[in-house]
């Protein structure tokens, strides 16, 4: 089975096509980077009318790159939510009339099953059940994963997520946007001995989140410290306390439940030190750790061409009907377990 999958949550159009026989055959992806940077943020009319530009053209990119045509392509599957409401309508809407003017079966998805799943793209894969940590722009979860579409929210932010802060504090120190690569950049040529940041909800049990008070203590210390140098310390300083509570609370989600397998994704699972403390937690824990290739982390739409394939071989498929949802929880997402 061949699927053409479509991604438009927030600001990065992909559009890739998966064959159930020879993997991922063709992937493209355009990135708003630029659109957004002068206004700090993402501005979401912005990033509808963008998605509504690109997608065609990369649609007929993709079918020129797997060198076939639409007559080649069993099913159609787009990102339905959570996200950005206007973004998402302008996939939901594309892909599901593409399936329609083709008569083939469309998939709404879930934008962070499929990040979940983007590790099995790789040549080397985990086995059910697992350990996902999701830590993208908008979302910060541990879970517990059984099965396609089986999963249990172990932990999850109580507020910021983990690549919000990193934006946040990237921000407050005078850079970009997106924020978390440039922070980490940044890090780089930080003293880290200089600043100790917190590292929040570490001292209490459960595997729950909360980042927004590290970025109060970020503004704090930046504004109450008058030395040179002091942005890339900051820089370091943040991203070691981010790192370490998000090892800290992996190895105890691998301990409570007995698992060995972990697998990090979304946008943050791109960053560095984060793999490299990842990995040395693993080693000790006699665990294996899995990725996305790093292109893969942050959004595109090989995730969702894959998903969607597991979907549809299962015999899911849309209505007829256009439907997308800014929130959507991951526990109420249909289960592929016979
Ligand atoms: O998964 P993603 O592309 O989009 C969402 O679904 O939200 O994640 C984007 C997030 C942004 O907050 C970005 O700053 C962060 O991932 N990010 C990073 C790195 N690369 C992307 N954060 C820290 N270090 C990185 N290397
Ligand atoms: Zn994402």
């Amino acid at each position: 089975m061949r699927v053409i999958g479509i991604e438009t949550s927030c600001d990065e159009t992909g559009v890739a096509i998966y064959d159930s026989e020879h993997g991922l055959i063709a992937h493209r992806l355009h990135s708003q980077q630029h659109l957004h940077a002068k206004y700090g943020g993402v501005v979401p009319e912005l990033a509808s009318r963008d998605h509504i530009r690109r997608l065609s053209p990369l649609v007929k990119e993709v079918l020129n790159e797997a060198g076939i045509s639409m007559a080649g392509i069993d099913g159609v599957a787009y990102t339905a939510g959570p996200g950005l409401i206007g973004a998402l309508l302008v996939g939901a809407s594309f892909g599901r009339s593409l399936a329609m003017a083709c008569s083939i079966p469309a998939i709404a998805l879930h934008h962070m099953e499929a990040h979940l799943l983007a590790a099995m793209l790789e040549d080397i894969t985990p086995r059910f059940p697992f350990i996902a940590l999701l830590v993208s722009g908008g979302h910060t979860m541990l879970v517990l994963v059984e099965h396609v579409g089986s999963y249990t929210i172990l932990g999850e932010t109580l507020d910021d997520a983990v690549g919000e802060a990193f934006d946040k504090t990237a921000k407050l120190l005078g850079l970009g946007y997106p924020g978390g690569p440039l922070l980490a950049k940044l890090a780089e040529n930080g003293d880290p001995q200089r600043f100790e940041f917190p590292r929040p909800m570490t001292d209490r049990p459960g595997l729950d989140f909360s980042f927004s008070g590290l970025k109060t203590f970020t503004m704090n210390t930046l504004y109450s410290s008058d030395n040179g140098g002091i942005p890339a310390d900051i820089a370091c300083a943040f991203q070691k306390a981010v790192v370490d509570t998000l090892v800290i609370k992996c190895r105890r989600a691998l301990r409570h439940t007995g698992l060995n397998q972990l697998v990090v994704a979304g946008g943050v699972g791109a960053n560095s030190l984060l793999r490299e403390s990842l990995g040395y937690m693993t080693d000790q824990e006699q665990a294996d750790v899995f990725y996305p290739r790093t292109e893969f982390c942050t959004d595109n739409g090989a995730m969702i061409a894959y998903a969607g394939c597991l979907r549809l071989q299962a015999g899911q498929h849309e209505p007829l009907i256009i439907s997308a949802r800014a929130r959507w929880s991951m526990d109420t997402i249909p289960s592929l377990a016979k």
